[in-house]
């Protein structure tokens, strides 16, 4: 067939899914490296939809849509490094900065945590992070690097009795939005291999995070699971972060568990030194590790609590803790937080937390004391781990499968640790007419921000294992300035 030719009927196809109201089968694209040119709605997924009044409605179909013919939104400015061959003595010795580590927290457009460790730390010697928006390959920093940032040691070598987990930690702000940026970290005068990384943006861009749970005992796995998304970021640059659920390691107080998996992080990595910036979620797991968790991470609003409202473009990202008291202060917290974000056009709205309300394996978590509030605020999608299964819930509203004001819940967390069979999953939120599943299964978790060909924004959801994406679901962005307490 021609190109026009196909062109028109991918359009026509499009169309006509406007005025249907059919449901397809899943679909699997089975090369994720490739933009699907028609991408199609799975399973029985509901399509939420603005409705002709302020109420939700939802349309019930699967809607394909034809992306990529008709771009609206700027995509992410990667820009890779040319080909660089270092010196033969380039970080020949064992006192260079390694072990790197980016985290973001509530301002990913304009602030990253940039951390590394080292295997003889000195506290006597300085340590300096240059940061470039044009590749310079480590040479001449000072010269070079339009910025220089001290670096400190966190904490983490004290809290962990050893001097070998030291983190050198600093915090830049001030950044740019959807800018690429280079930098070296500079330990005891030796320089660490120039690495790089992409600010969120600010505005409509398209873009994509990572998204997973749960890498806490099988190393080997483990690994696999950072080189598959290292594979997924090496086909598609615009995927910018990766949200981690919690259960990185299995005891948090333990400084050679966190050891290991900072090694272990280093395969998430791309070969050219890409490193996508993590965004931390407290798990079962890390509890009576508060202080490493702290040192490693950081602790945007103090107190240890490890929640926060990461805001990336048109995305608001609610990360909870579900390991201390999920009432009182985190409670009032998010509920001020939703309405907040009552009155924001265009906008998508993910809950994440570690441990389960509607659960394929356990018993709900006193994370339930969250869902009437991500009911009343019609939040998009939830983002749940613990469970080590590969889940999505049928669209929960008021204790029911709803398609018109239901809340999706994926998970639980697949990022090394040996999954369990869900057992659970003839729980009547695992009604399958309403696309729900629940299946034992490594997995990596896509979020993807983008518009249709007919410049509606939408949130994509997909799953990827054996190299393929899977269960993919559209949301479209709500309207939610009429919500409030008569949604309950
Ligand atoms: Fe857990």
């Amino acid at each position: 067939m021609k190109l026009n030719n196909l062109l028109k009927l991918l359009y026509f196809i499009a169309f006509l899914n406007l005025f249907t109201k059919s449901y397809s089968k899943s679909v699997m694209i089975s090369n994720p490296s490739r933009p699907n040119l028609v991408s199609s709605i799975l399973d029985d997924s509901p399509q939420a939809t603005e409705g002709n009044n302020s109420k939700l409605s939802l349309k019930g179909e699967n809607v394909s849509t034809v992306q990529n013919l008709r771009e609206e939104r700027i995509t992410v400015n990667y820009k890779p490094p040319a080909n660089y061959e270092y010196p033969v003595n380039y970080n020949s010795n064992d006192e260079i900065p390694k072990r790197h580590l980016l985290v973001w927290h509530e301002n990913p457009a304009s602030e990253v945590v940039v951390s590394w460790g080292l295997d003889h730390y000195d506290p006597n010697h300085e340590h300096f992070v240059y940061l470039s928006e044009n590749q310079q390959n480590g040479i001449e920093p000072d010269l070079n690097y339009e910025k220089k940032y001290a670096a400190h040691e966190s904490g983490l070598a004290e809290s962990c009795h050893n001097r070998k987990h030291a983190n050198m930690m600093a915090i830049i702000k001030g950044l740019k939005p959807n800018t690429t940026y280079y930098y070296i970290a500079v330990s005891n005068g030796q320089k660490s291999r120039e690495m790089h990384f992409v600010t969120a943006p600010a505005d409509k861009t398209a873009f994509k995070l990572l998204s997973g749970g749960d890498s806490r005992t099988d190393r080997n796995q483990r690994v696999t699971m950072n080189k598959m998304m290292a594979s997924m970021v090496s086909d598609d640059p615009s995927y910018i972060g990766f949200i981690h659920g919690g259960d990185f390691v299995s005891k948090g107080s333990n400084c050679d568990l966190w050891f290991n998996w900072r090694n272990d992080h280093q395969s998430s990595f791309l070969d050219n030194g890409r490193i996508i910036p993590l965004i931390p979620t407290f798990g079962n797991h890390e509890k009576g590790g508060e202080e490493q968790f702290e040192k490693l991470f950081g602790n945007p609003l103090d107190s240890r609590r490890f929640y926060f409202l990461s805001s990336i473009a048109n995305l608001s990202l609610i990360i909870l803790n579900s390991e201390i008291s999920t009432e009182g202060d985190q409670k009032t917290w998010l509920q001020s937080t939703l309405e907040s974000l009552k009155n924001k056009k265009k906008h998508f709205i993910v809950a994440g937390y570690h441990r389960p309300a509607w659960p394929a394996v356990k018993l709900p978590a006193p994370s339930t004391a969250w869902t009437k509030s991500f009911e009343q605020y019609q939040v998009n999608l939830v983002l749940e781990s613990d469970g080590h299964t590969l889940k999505q819930t049928c669209p929960i509203y008021r204790n029911k499968c709803d398609r018109s004001y239901g809340i999706i819940y994926v998970g639980e967390g697949g990022l090394g640790v040996r999954q369990r069979l869900p057992w659970r999953a003839t729980r009547w939120y695992f009604n399958r007419k309403f696309g729900a599943y629940a299946l034992s299964q490594h997995h990596i978790q896509s979020l993807s921000i983008s518009s249709d060909v007919f410049g509606n924004d939408k949130l994509t959801y997909e799953v990827y294992y054996d190299q393929s994406f899977h269960h993919r679901i559209d949301f479209a962005s709500k309207d939610r300035s009429a919500l409030g307490k008569e949604i309950l």
